[in-house]
């Protein structure tokens, strides 16, 4: 499984500057992203099924659902919506005629299958809501490893013992807001379940960016993450998923 970890990673690194070197053209970058997603997800699969084996999680909580915080980020980009159902390969779902975020939708799949307060992540400073605009502002946030102030506050932290955390994954990483955010909080003591969508990237090594952020947390290392192509018809496996994380069964 070592040999297995280290390709995976090998590859991964290889996706990551494949994006950066395609972001210029959504179209290329989305043909390199589907290419290099159907490859990393044959090699993961069996990695997957391994660690299941071996590895499970290092905690799954049992809670009740006010003890539940699921707190998310998402930018929903602007695109023409009009005349879909389902938008499959974007940033935005259109669920009942109204067009939200990966993450939004994940996140209210999450909650309607565990209960559990709702928190978005929002920043003081909106982001650009077409595409070019919004990769460049990430890519330079990246750059200058930025910590965008946040305008939203979690309330009464200390009557949460299990945290959904959901974030897309932008330049093989965390948006910089989520550094803001893992630095703002203490989660020691808690329980930590991420989840993400990706357009190919998964989540590259944010797990173990967050376990390294938040040492007195218990992170589920098996957190779950969805291509954006299938996040629009991802409810049942989000929802079984979370059911799964907080009932231990
Ligand atoms: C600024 C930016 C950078 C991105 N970088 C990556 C990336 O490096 N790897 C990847 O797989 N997907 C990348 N994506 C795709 C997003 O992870 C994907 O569209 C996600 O579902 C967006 O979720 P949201 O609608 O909730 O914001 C990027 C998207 C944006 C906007």
């Amino acid at each position: 499984m070592k040999v297995k970890k280290i390709i995976s990673m090998l590859l991964a690194g290889v996706m990551a500057l494949g994006l950066l070197a395609g972001c210029g053209s959504q179209e290329e970058t989305q043909a390199n992203e589907e290419q290099q997603e159907t490859q990393i997800e044959e090699d993961t699969t069996n990695d997957a099924e391994d660690e299941s084996q071996s590895e499970p999680a290092e905690s799954s909580a049992q809670n009740s659902d006010g003890n539940i915080l699921i707190a998310y980020f998402s930018i929903p980009e602007d695109i023409d919506v009009s005349g879909i159902d389902a938008d499959a390969g974007a940033s935005v779902v259109v669920k009942d005629g109204e067009a939200v975020g990966n993450m939004q939708f994940m996140a209210e799949a999450i909650q309607q299958a565990v209960g559990g307060e709702l928190f978005r992540i929002e920043t003081e400073e909106a982001y650009p809501l077409d595409h070019d605009p919004l990769v460049d502002q990430a890519a330079d946030e990246q750059a200058e490893n930025a910590r965008p102030a946040l305008s939203t506050k979690i309330e009464n932290l200390e009557q949460y013992d299990t945290i959904f955390v959901g974030f897309p994954n932008w330049w093989g990483d965390m948006p910089q807001p989520m550094y803001t955010f893992f630095e703002e909080y203490d989660f020691s003591g808690k329980t930590i379940i991420p989840f993400n969508s990706h357009g190919g990237s998964r989540f590259s090594n944010t797990i173990q960016t967050i376990a390294d952020m938040q040492p007195g947390a218990a992170v589920v290392e098996d957190g779950l993450t969805i291509s954006r192509n299938d996040v629009a018809d991802s409810s049942e496996e989000v929802m079984a998923w979370a059911h799964e994380m907080v009932s231990g069964e």
